[in-house]
């Protein structure tokens, strides 16, 4: 017996020297000294021993208890003061922290936010549409008819004969029409879809869709507007060159290019040696597409224009290849 509390003791002390913690500290009095600790069931059972064995056994089991005890309290008060210490041990404090590599936003939201923010100046309000989209909203309205080559399977792709991807922002125009009375002036961004790649085309893409309806809104308001918006985008020397062109839900329509600033003009692959690049195409709204939201044509007046994101961007940031913005090469997208 005399062994065993020899080696209950040692182990103990040598243990408490040991613990790393507060909570390491109670599990060994637990172990020693708690209702079941090894040092508790030999004093509950002295009874058992021979009378002669007793009083020895309980005397030095007695001292083991209050040497361990102490040893106890004395680490306690050593953690307790040097605890950090004791836990930074081969940890320096003071040097500065690892830092995370911070990601930041696609250059596409990038661009599109800027655009947003220069109509929003402008006082545009931001409306906004589904992607899967009715054929109705996406082309019936719009005045286009069923036979128009924009119609094509080859251009659009259909979920099913009556449910599309939007091809283009402007169903939002009938959407925010529909329920709105004039005046208004709204932009509305989003992702289109159109079966098309190339260096200037992708599937999916960006729009920004712009309309303003009030009494008495001429061309000269639209290419004010586009004009102010390209030179607050690029540099006011950039310039601008309006187009006519036909959209079936404006009338008269303008294509509108910039001067391509990958060649300053000089002509380029992007621009196809032509020096210019078509941005959005533009107009006074149809007379047919406000019959269509109960609006009247001869009280109400209107423009709208569909920008393309992404080829602001190309020209923004100097970028050759749409498809680019669509690799996922974290080499290019770091630059932005
Ligand atoms: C339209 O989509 C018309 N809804 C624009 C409009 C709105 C006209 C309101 C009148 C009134 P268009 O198909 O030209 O028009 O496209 C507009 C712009 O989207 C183009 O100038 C071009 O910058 C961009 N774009 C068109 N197709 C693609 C494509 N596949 N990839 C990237 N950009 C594209």
């Amino acid at each position: 017996m005399k062994d065993r509390l020899a080696e209950i003791e040692s182990e103990a002390l040598a243990a408490i020297d040991k613990a790393p913690d507060i909570d390491a500290l109670e599990r060994i009095r637990v172990r020693i000294l708690g209702r079941k600790g090894s040092l508790t069931q030999i004093l509950k059972g002295l009874g058992k021993l021979p009378p002669d064995q007793r009083p020895e056994v309980g005397r030095t089991a007695n001292q083991i208890k209050k040497a361990v005890e102490k040893r106890l309290k004395a680490r306690k008060k050593e953690l307790k003061s040097g605890g950090y210490a004791g836990l930074l041990k081969g940890f320096d404090p003071t040097l500065p922290g690892r830092s995370r590599p911070l990601g930041h936003l696609h250059p596409i939201t990038q661009a599109m936010g800027l655009i947003c923010a220069v109509f929003e100046r402008m006082g545009f309000d931001i409306a906004r549409g589904p992607e899967i989209e009715l054929d109705f909203y996406n082309f019936e309205a719009l005045n286009i008819p069923p036979d128009h080559p924009a119609r094509d399977m080859q251009d659009t792709f259909y979920v099913d004969e009556k449910v599309l991807l939007r091809t283009h922002t402007s169903p939002i125009q009938i959407r925010t029409m529909e329920k709105t009375s004039p005046p208004l002036r709204i932009i509305a961004p989003g992702k289109v879809y159109r079966c098309d790649s190339d260096i200037t085309h992708t599937p999916m893409f960006h729009q920004v869709e712009g309309l303003m309806v009030d009494h008495d809104v001429s061309f000269a308001h639209l290419k004010g507007i586009l004009t102010a918006f390209v030179h607050q985008v690029f540099d006011p020397q950039t310039a601008v060159r309006f187009r006519p062109s036909f959209f079936p839900f404006t009338e008269p329509s303008a294509e509108v290019d910039i001067q391509c600033v990958i060649c300053r003009g000089k002509g380029c692959r992007v621009c196809s040696h032509t020096g210019w690049i078509e941005v959005l195409g533009a107009g006074l709204v149809h007379p047919e597409v406000f019959r269509h939201v109960g609006y009247d044509p001869e009280e109400f007046s209107g423009f709208a224009f569909g920008l393309g994101v992404e080829r602001i961007a190309m020209l923004k940031y100097g970028i050759d290849d749409i498809r680019l913005f669509y690799d996922n090469d974290i080499g290019f997208l770091h630059q932005f």
